[in-house]
């Protein structure tokens, strides 16, 4: 079964052609983060002007890198939400049209449910991939939450965050220290060569007992500290990151391992683009190492947004018999049922 994949929920127009449900045939992603750079964050009208600017060309290449004929695809699966919504109408109508034209299946796909699919790709490296149910911790840009994950479309929210995303949190803060944007990666490098116990940053850690996120004192902590002295420079800048950044990460690994002990589940995923954070990914695999749990985390290119995410959680869709008609619309705050 080949299904087309299509994301455009935020700042990448991305297709991908998946086969069967485990070989990634293609992964097109074209970013629109040097056109955003210059205003310090996601522009909506601008990015849906972008994703029309560059859709047909994402897909053309997609089919093309994939040696696959449109008239060859099985289905086609789009991102219907969460997301901002004229970006998110670019990608699906483009997906329901094509549908129309080819006479093929399409479905619309939670763009949480593609993260939470992420880790089910290249099933040649990773043969063993995690059994339900599993825990996943689900850190990108707009989201933070932990789930008990059932099965290829059922899942159980189990706590999330109760202002910032921890990607917000990374992007505000580099903005502060005038990184750039978006800046996730960017303090994740600098971090790596400074010293994490340099200062003593907040961990919020909201009620002892619940699996939820605040790192709203953190960023105004980092805020309150920039405005009474100088911008950190050379070490004092890899110094500031790593303080940074190990306040976010200590909170979400407790949180994990809380979450892990409390559905008696030894399997944990971690899926976002914070997934693809170093400092996480090394945190997170030596909890792994103590408690004996299993961590499942996906390459990092499939951590960030991506359409194979999407063409495989549409795969398990068009498999159910889902099937959605030409009335299928976008949800900007679409829920995960
Ligand atoms: O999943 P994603 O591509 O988009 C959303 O669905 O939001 O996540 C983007 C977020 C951004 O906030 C970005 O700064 C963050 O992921 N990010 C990182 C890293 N790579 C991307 N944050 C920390 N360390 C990284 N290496
Ligand atoms: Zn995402």
């Amino acid at each position: 079964m080949l299904i087309l994949g299509l994301e455009s929920s935020c700042d990448e127009t991305a297709a991908a052609v998946v086969q069967d449900g485990l070989v990634i045939r293609s992964n097109v992603i074209s970013s629109q983060v040097l056109v955003h750079a210059e205003y310090g964050g996601v522009v909506p009208e601008v990015a849906s002007r972008q994703h029309l600017a560059t859709v047909v060309k994402v897909v053309r290449q997609a089919l093309t890198d994939a040696g696959v004929s449109a008239e060859q695809l099985d289905g086609i699966a789009a991102t219907c939400g969460p997301g901002l919504v004229g970006p998110l109408l670019v990608g699906l109508e483009m997906g329901k049209s094509m549908a129309y034209a080819l006479g093929k299946p399409v479905v619309g796909v939670n763009h949480l449910a593609g993260h939470l699919a992420a880790v089910f790709l290249e099933h040649e490296k990773n043969p063993r991939p995690p059994p339900f149910p599993h825990v996943a911790l689900l850190v990108s840009g707009g989201h933070t939450s932990l789930f008990r994950v059932e099965g290829q479309a059922r899942t159980v929210l189990l706590g999330s965050t109760r202002d910032d995303a921890a990607g917000e949190a990374f992007d505000k803060v580099a903005k502060l220290l005038g990184l750039g944007y978006p800046g996730g990666l960017v303090i994740d490098g600098l971090a790596a060569s400074g010293d994490a116990k340099a200062i003593a940053f907040p961990r919020a850690l909201p009620g002892r007992e619940d699996l939820d996120f605040s790192f709203s004192g953190l960023k105004t902590a980092v805020a309150t500290r920039l405005a009474a002295r100088a911008r950190p420079e050379g070490s004092a800048l890899a110094d500031f990151c790593a303080s940074f950044q190990a306040a976010v990460v200590d909170v979400l690994v407790r949180k994990a391992r809380r979450a892990l002990a409390r559905e008696r589940l030894r399997d944990l995923v971690v899926c976002g683009g914070v997934a693809a954070n170093r400092g996480l990914r090394q945190a997170l695999s030596s909890a792994a190492h103590e408690d004996g749990f299993k961590l499942y985390v996906p390459a990092p290119v499939l951590c960030t947004d991506n359409a194979a995410m999407i063409a495989l959680a549409g795969t398990w869709a068009i498999e159910r018999g889902e099937r959605g008609g030409l009335d299928l619309s976008v949800d900007p705050g679409l829920p995960l049922s």
